[in-house]
């Protein structure tokens, strides 16, 4: 199955799905990288494992429609079969989510529906909860919604800093977003909503 990868900065995740595409038997590939920001430095992990890049800055665009289009061309261009978001910090139109519908996955950094939007570590700590963790979902028009592929749970230590506690999180991040790639790909998971545990992942 071919991959879109869309980042706007470090790109761990991306890291974490050229690593395991690097083994031939992994069900996936990556046809290319596109970024919206050029100095994305998760860029430098797709050139140096010789994979194709695309900048395409929102600011290079008049509109939202027009910047969405050009994604669209540029992963249909390369035969992108799957789109991955992976810190991809751009709202995508509904337009464009639709075009993608049950073909584009994102990874988050809690257990939705808690914590949709941004620093997600720092109002869990704040809330006092004892455990946090990621999931990997089907995207839907509505920020951080749709279909739950995989979420990993992680605890919440009494000295977590939001630094301590993202770095743990994050490490569960790479293993669940190529857990749920590997299912797509081998086709045993449906969008319609089949829900995989961390006990049926061994995770
Ligand atoms: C990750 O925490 C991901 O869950 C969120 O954005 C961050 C991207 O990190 N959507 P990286 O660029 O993959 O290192």
């Amino acid at each position: 199955m071919n991959l879109g990868v869309l980042i706007s900065g470090r790109g761990s995740n991306l890291r974490a799905l050229i690593d395991a595409c690097a083994d031939e038997n992994f069900p996936a590939r990556i046809a290319v990288v596109i970024s919206n920001r050029k100095d994305a430095s998760g860029l430098s992990y797709a050139r140096e494992a010789g994979i194709d890049t695309l900048v395409i800055e929102h600011t290079d665009f008049d509109s939202r429609a027009d910047f969405d289009n050009a994604l669209h061309v540029g992963l249909t261009d390369y035969g992108v079969e799957l789109v991955c978001l992976a810190g991809f910090m751009r709202l995508l139109d509904p337009e464009f989510v639709s075009r993608w519908h049950n073909r584009m996955i994102n990874i988050h950094p809690s257990l939705l529906p808690s914590y949709r939007g941004l620093k997600t570590h720092e109002r869990a700590l704040e809330d006092g909860v004892r455990f946090t963790g990621c999931t990997v979902h089907y995207v839907r028009p509505e920020m951080d919604s749709g279909p739950i592929i995989i979420q990993a749970v992680v605890p919440v230590l009494d000295d977590d800093t939001a630094a301590t506690l993202g770095r743990r999180v994050l490490g569960y991040e790479h293993q669940i977003y190529v857990e749920a790639v590997r299912l797509i790909a081998s086709k045993q998971i449906r969008p319609s909503g089949a829900r995989v545990t961390g006990k049926d992942l061994d995770l």
